[in-house]
């Protein structure tokens, strides 16, 4: 594999599991030194030693980023340990899903509080150190990759608020790729479809019999590996080249 990321810097958040730690793996056999970020400490020690095993680097970051003290926290400490910062993949989330009469509206502030809350305190934290990247790095341009969803293009009975924060995960990373693509800090979406990880395991026992299990169980499903795969093809795209939006389906589901 080519080492495009040779010399930079990428901080992911959720690399604890799924999507997150299989990107986080994928940057590192680009070149990049990797911060991963996740409440989990054990797990994200066991893949920084992995990645460090097969040659990478990676530095483990435990941080809840919906406080946003914690979260401007590891961007810093990514900062300190590798002297910059010139990819987040804003990868953390969760998926709580039900009908919305008589729903539980702690479910609804966790997931707010994550998906959004989160992403922005993260967002805010490492834009400093990417507008510098962009103007002084070695590839001379920034990425910020956000995972969104297809749930944040297409509703779907009983995704009601998890479709909510993914709806304006999408509208948020369009306004700020105007804002900032320019300065060739590249914003752009992925929008994944079913993939196999931990992410319905969260939900209530009869959301996942009911609404969960039967979709994993129906349908083709990707892989992680599928997802960080995009979000490597994302950035390592030349400097005059931005993906402002890339849906990753399985063939089934499109
Ligand atoms: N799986 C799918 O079918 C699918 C489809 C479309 C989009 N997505 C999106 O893909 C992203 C990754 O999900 P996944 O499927 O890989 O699920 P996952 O395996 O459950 O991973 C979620 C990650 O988010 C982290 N996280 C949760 N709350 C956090 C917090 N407060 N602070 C820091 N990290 C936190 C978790 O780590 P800790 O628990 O260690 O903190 C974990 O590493 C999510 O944004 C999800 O919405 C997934």
């Amino acid at each position: 594999m080519t080492a495009k990321l040779t010399g930079t810097a990428a901080l992911v958040t959720g690399a604890s599991s799924g999507i997150g730690a299989a990107t986080a793996r994928r940057l590192a056999e680009h070149g990049a030194c990797v911060a991963l970020v996740a409440r989990r400490r054990d797990r994200l020690e066991a893949l920084a030693a992995q990645i460090d095993k097969a040659g990478g680097t990676a530095l483990a970051v435990e941080a809840d980023i919906t406080d946003r003290t914690q979260a401007e926290a590891a961007v810093q400490q990514a900062v300190e340990r590798f002297g910059r910062l010139d990819t987040l993949v804003n990868n953390a989330g969760l998926m709580l899903l039900g009908p919305v009469v008589g729903a539980d509206t702690q479910e609804w502030d966790r997931m707010i509080a994550v998906n959004v809350q989160g992403l922005l305190y993260t967002t805010r934290a490492a834009l400093p150190h990417l507008l510098q990247a962009a103007e002084e790095g070695p590839r001379r341009v920034a990425d910020i990759v956000n995972i969104s969803s297809i749930a944040g293009r297409v509703a779907s009975n009983g995704y009601g608020v998890y479709s909510f924060t993914k709806f304006g995960v999408n509208g948020f990373t369009e306004s700020l790729r105007q804002e900032v693509t320019q300065r060739h800090v590249r914003v752009g979406v992925l929008e994944p479809g079913g993939v196999a990880t931990e992410l319905g395991s969260h939900n209530k026992p009869e959301v996942r019999n009911q609404m969960i299990d039967p979709f994993y169980q129906q349908t083709e499903v990707l892989a992680p590996e599928d997802i960080a795969d995009g979000v490597a093809y994302m950035v390592t795209r030349p400097r005059h080249t931005a993906i402002g939006e890339l849906w990753i389906m399985p063939t089934e589901q499109l």
